[in-house]
């Protein structure tokens, strides 16, 4: 008997969700320390670019977080479709500060955190709906 049969695709998923949600984690707090030299910043900003954007599209993507919340939940439908706003939004924002990335360390600083805060509400909203859909349901 293979193996692999016994694993459940929606445990999968859910691991992969907490992965994302880890590394993003890890990504910001990292970003939100003090950060002195120039490149190293710069190299955060891109890789936060490239990692959201890829965990937005998990999100939204089949079998992703909107996907279990909203079949889980239905009544949350219209703040998934905010989410989902936000997404571009949010990736909007990050490309005018990607475009930015000559200016110095100091001047991004304030305007990183600013952006890291937005990230974290949402994070955070979308954590909170993702376990009323588990524990509540419909
Ligand atoms: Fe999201
Ligand atoms: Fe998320």
């Amino acid at each position: 008997m293979e193996q692999h049969d016994a694993v459940d695709p929606n445990e999968e998923k859910r691991q992969e969700i907490l992965d994302d949600h880890r590394e993003l984690g890890d990504l910001l707090r990292r970003i939100e320390l003090p950060e002195d030299d120039a490149t190293a910043r710069r190299a955060q900003v891109v890789e936060l670019r490239f990692v959201l954007a890829r965990h937005f599209a998990r999100e939204e993507g089949g079998d992703g977080l909107f996907e279990i919340i909203e079949s889980r939940a239905p009544r949350h439908s219209p703040r998934l479709k905010e989410l989902s706003n936000e997404h571009r939004a949010l990736l909007s924002d990050l490309a005018v500060l990607s475009s930015r990335l000559d200016e110095s360390v100091a001047d991004m600083d304030s305007e990183l955190a600013g952006f890291v805060r937005e990230l974290r509400k949402h994070e955070k909203l979308e954590s909170k709906l993702l376990i009323d859909a588990l524990c509540g349901g419909d």
